[in-house]
């Protein structure tokens, strides 16, 4: 498709690009928009790297082009918080410091904010099986539990 003028609503701002209608939604983020918290990992929707918030739920932005994002709310990680002042679910995963090489976290947080997002309250096996598609290459995944747990406020609840 040939380049065009489209305006996307990504972390409370209308932002206008000039791109094919068919565009990856990542590929804008991450070039035209230079917010790389998403990240590139497979390209083909199946290991969550890329994930941002699209109306509140987890999207990943490899697969999806920007024409289906047009009227729709995008938040990504750099939406939620701030180095400076991060939301709860980016400081659980600080505070637990739950990555290795930390490619795969923009998934896990998006993710779990996503989850959050509709059951302030997961369980154990809830947050499992929101993460289980959330590819984790280094094992860090005992860790990651851990900060999903902490963020929903159910640290105490296993043992610490
Ligand atoms: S890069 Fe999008 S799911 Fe892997
Ligand atoms: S911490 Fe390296 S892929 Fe998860």
């Amino acid at each position: 498709m040939m380049p065009t003028k489209v305006r996307l609503n990504v972390n409370g701002t209308v932002r206008e690009i000039d791109a094919a209608p068919d565009t990856p939604l990542l590929y804008v983020l991450r070039n035209d928009l230079g917010l790389n918290g998403p990240k590139y990992g497979c390209g083909l929707g199946e290991c969550g790297t890329c994930t941002v918030l699209i109306d509140g739920i987890a999207a990943r932005s490899c697969v999806i082009p920007i024409e289906g994002c047009v009227g729709r709310d995008i938040v990504t990680l750099e939406g939620l918080g701030s180095r400076e002042h991060p939301d709860a679910v980016q400081q659980a995963f600080i505070t637990e410091q739950a990555a290795q090489c930390g490619y795969c976290l923009n998934g896990m947080i998006m993710t779990t904010k996503a989850l959050l997002n509709i059951n302030p309250n997961p369980s154990e096996a809830e947050i499992a099986q929101a993460l289980q598609y959330n590819l984790c290459r280094c094992g860090a995944h005992i860790e990651i539990m851990r900060a999903a747990l902490r963020a929903a406020g159910q640290i105490a609840e296993v043992g610490d």
